[in-house]
């Protein structure tokens, strides 16, 4: 009789701390679609599920570099014209420190190398409360822990930086600041980022500028790019094709590296020992890179006249249903109102999904102050999307909480 194999095989203990709420909550919603429901997916930043598309100067370019035979491993750190490229923008960013710069497999791989590239067990990083889950599950895989700081909701979520100075230990390596934010849309000043800059000064820590979203910015305001004020201090800039130049699936990020050279070249040697080891990031997605960032911008304002027109419409709700308030939003694509429930708000996004069939994303999986409730909003999708999602969500407060 053939042997089969029948004790369990344990998943690694470290694991229990990964949570990704936005994916996970597929689960609920894959259980309401087999019922023959359609659900109205506002839970995923992905612009490609709506009414918008990808650039097609650069959907030409990499059919271009597929048809030239460009399909073999690139090199790790990434291509000659691509990187040129990001040191372009990087100076139009007037980040003008660039000490090295790589291309990896979406921001989500940058954030996976520069903070395995950094970090020992028992070291912490300081990560904004709530966050973009992304952070805590690579920490959670490297076995470090997490060391959150509160964006604070009545300073239009700033950073609230008492509490950053306050969880500062010995053991603190850097800071991830994530601007335009993520779940919240708020923008940073400029004054918060020379005090956050001064702060890693001081304790010799390393920035994560995750700057993904630095081009959707709503209201047309600059965007300041922390490396820009900051020279002399190691920052790392995260940016990619993702979301300004609506290429999510083909996932291409990259990573700016700034400060004192001598001061971050064992860094560098140690992320560029972690590029070389995966080989390369996807190669002919690279050749969009350069059109993406030199060629024409038109899809700019387009874009951002939708976003303006919905966040315009998600306030409006907002201020107009009992039990919900929000901050505005000033860049990205989300809105994150406060909700005034009895209950946990896990438990009112799940009913969400059951009962009306809209998928948000619960702030419990964010991380937030106890005792505040709160749901993320994607507002990617049309005006008339988004009003039934809005009717609907004010019709499951009204009824459940009467
Ligand atoms: C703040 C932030 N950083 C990083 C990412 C991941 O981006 P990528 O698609 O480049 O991996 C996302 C995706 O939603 C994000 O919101």
């Amino acid at each position: 009789m053939p042997l089969t194999q029948s004790r369990e095989i344990a998943a690694a203990s470290r694991l229990e701390h990964v949570r990704y709420a936005i994916r996970d909550l597929a689960c609920v919603a894959d259980e309401v679609a087999k019922q023959g429901h359609k659900i109205l997916p506002l839970n995923i930043g992905d612009p490609l599920t709506f009414d918008f598309q990808t650039p097609a100067h650069m959907i030409e370019a990499v059919h271009k570099a597929m048809r030239e035979g460009k399909n073999g491993y690139a090199p790790s750190s990434g291509v000659k014209g691509a990187l040129n490229a990001i040191r372009g923008e990087a100076a139009r960013k007037g980040i003008t420190t660039v000490q090295d710069v790589f291309i990896t497999s979406g921001v989500s791989e940058t954030v996976d190398i520069c903070l395995a590239a950094l970090l020992n067990p028992g070291d912490n990083l300081l990560t904004p409360c709530p966050d973009y889950p992304l952070y805590s599950a690579v920490l959670a895989k490297l076995g470090v822990s997490l060391n959150a700081y509160y964006l604070n909701e009545e300073d239009g979520w700033q950073p609230d930086l008492d509490d950053l100075k306050k969880k500062i230990t010995p053991r603190t390596r850097g800071i991830v600041l994530i601007n335009p934010n993520n779940p919240t849309g708020s923008v940073c000043t400029k004054k918060m980022l020379a005090q956050i800059a001064e702060l890693a000064r001081q304790h010799n820590l390393v920035i994560f500028a995750d700057e993904i979203y630095d081009k959707l910015i709503i209201d047309d305001d600059p965007h300041v790019a922390i490396a820009a004020i900051a020279p002399d201090v190691p920052v790392i800039t995260f940016g990619g094709l993702s979301k300004n130049y609506l290429a999510p699936g083909w996932r291409i990020g990259w990573g700016i590296a700034s400060g004192e050279a001598s001061v971050i070249k064992p860094y560098l040697e140690g992320i560029n020992k972690l590029l070389r080891a995966r080989l390369c990031a996807n190669h002919p997605e690279q050749y969009a890179i350069r059109p993406a960032l030199e060629g024409p911008q038109d899809h700019l304002p387009e874009v951002k006249r939708k976003l303006r027109s919905r966040r315009d419409l998600t306030m409006k709700w907002c201020a107009e249903t009992p039990r919900v308030s929000c901050v505005a939003p000033r860049g990205a694509f989300y809105a994150y109102p406060s909700i005034d429930i009895p209950e946990g708000d896990d438990v009112f996004v799940a009913e969400l999904i059951c009962q009306k069939h809209v998928m948000v994303v619960h702030g419990s999986g964010f991380g937030q102050r106890p005792g505040t409730q709160h749901f993320r909003i994607v507002f990617l999708p049309d005006e008339k999307t988004l009003t039934s999602a809005y009717t609907a969500i004010g019709d499951l407060l009204r009824e459940r909480y009467r």
